[in-house]
């Protein structure tokens, strides 16, 4: 965990949308990973790489449990999100994509939820965002009746904490036979996932948002897909056989993780994943829930000082501009007294745009904030207000 900046204040981390701080725990087996055990995977048959082998292939059963208990060969490990989804566009949606064929999001994506489709060659079409930030799910059952190669959405948005309700958009997607990527990003750290009971055909998430390390990450997909897709990128141990003339497939998932993969990282989130099940997670819930309920009420004591959107069902983030303050100036006076907030669009500008802004601050909250970080945050938002009145 951060603990103070080079000027010696305490760090208030309200940046965990952004990347989580890691526990001890994750960062210890990562270090003895490299001292005991470092050696390529699958390829010795000397112990070390043995070892190493064994903890990357056991990682996929932690996920397995994670995602509510799925079979672990559906499990395929990637650098995050953004190759998870890259990798879904060329490998399921390319190969059968025709001329026009709409992939249908939301406007409240993460762009990496919206380029790797468009570079796919698909139209993206959103569903739109109320005022409340919430999605219109009359909108959404119109716009898949009209018909879409598939619907791709995030599962809480980044930028503004909404819960979308999956279940009910994958139930109505399937009564109109469209596939379903949720991106799981925001998610995983927050919410109890169990991808069966969702109704999804893939899901997606990141390891360094899960309180694991950076250059991890998981795409979860049904074995009928996986099965039938073909390889994105080739190289050394996703082979059956290789000739000059023709080369064979390894079955999924190793079709899917072509080279040498991020050993330490995965069995760090790993690490993380079984350090978050042992959590008591809806204590971490209620004590989120507490934070954002006070850190809305903080910011609503400031003059000046908007909330974009107010969702219904919402974790973890606190979004706002402040009269007169561009938000990265608002987020450089926040960091001169330790306060590490977001400044920008969050790499949502249609969203930002539906709301008629070019950017905003962002404030998220894990399980390691306190009452008295939000309130670090009321005290440096007057100072800002006080600065910029
Ligand atoms: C909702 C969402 N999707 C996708 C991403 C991309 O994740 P990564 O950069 O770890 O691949 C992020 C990162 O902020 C996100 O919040």
């Amino acid at each position: 965990m951060l603990a103070t900046t080079s000027r010696g204040q305490p760090i208030v981390y309200l940046d965990s949308a952004a990347t989580s701080q890691k526990p001890n725990v994750v960062l210890e087996a990562m270090d003895e990973f490299y001292r005991t055990s470092n050696a390529n995977i699958h390829r010795g048959v000397y112990e070390a790489s043995e070892r190493a082998t064994l903890a990357y292939d056991g990682s996929r059963d932690t996920v397995a449990r994670f995602l509510g208990g799925v079979p672990a060969d559906e499990v395929i490990f990637v650098r995050g999100t953004t190759e998870a989804i890259n990798l879904v566009a060329n490998s399921f949606l390319k190969p059968r994509i025709k001329p026009g064929d709409i992939v249908l999001v939301t406007e409240m994506e993460h762009h990496a939820n919206i380029v790797p489709w468009q570079l796919a060659g698909a139209r993206t079409v959103p569903i739109p965002v109320t005022d409340a930030g919430e999605l219109d799910m009359a909108a959404a059952e119109r716009l898949l009746a009209q018909g879409c190669a598939m619907l791709a959405l995030c599962h809480v948005s980044n930028a503004i904490g909404t819960i979308n309700p999956i279940a009910e958009l994958c139930a109505m997607a399937k009564r109109h036979g469209v596939p379903v990527l949720v991106d799981g990003a925001q998610a995983v750290g927050h919410l109890l996932v169990d991808v069966q009971q969702l109704g999804c055909d893939f899901y997606c998430f990141s390891g360094h948002k899960v309180y694991g390390p950076t250059g991890s990450g998981v795409l979860w997909g049904k074995q009928e897909h996986l099965s039938a897709m073909p390889p994105w990128q080739g190289g050394g141990d996703m082979i059956d056989l290789v000739s000059f003339e023709r080369t064979t497939f390894a079955p999924s998932p190793r079709k899917f993780e072509a080279g040498t993969p991020d050993i330490a990282g995965v069995i760090g989130l790993d690490v993380a994943l079984n350090w978050l099940m042992g959590q008591d997670r809806q204590g971490i819930a209620v004590h989120e829930a507490t934070l954002l309920d006070f850190g809305r009420w903080t910011l609503e004591q400031v003059e000046g000082v908007k909330l974009i959107a107010s969702p219904r069902d919402n974790v973890g983030i606190l979004t706002f501009t402040v009269d007169g303050a561009h938000p990265h100036d608002v987020a450089s006076l926040l960091d001169q007294a330790g306060i590490c907030v977001r400044a920008g669009h969050h790499c949502t500008q249609p969203l930002h745009r539906r709301f008629d802004l070019d950017a905003s601050v962002r404030a998220s909250i894990g399980p390691y904030n306190t009452r008295a970080d939000i309130e670090s945050l009321g005290i440096g938002l007057r100072r800002v207000q006080e600065v910029f009145a």
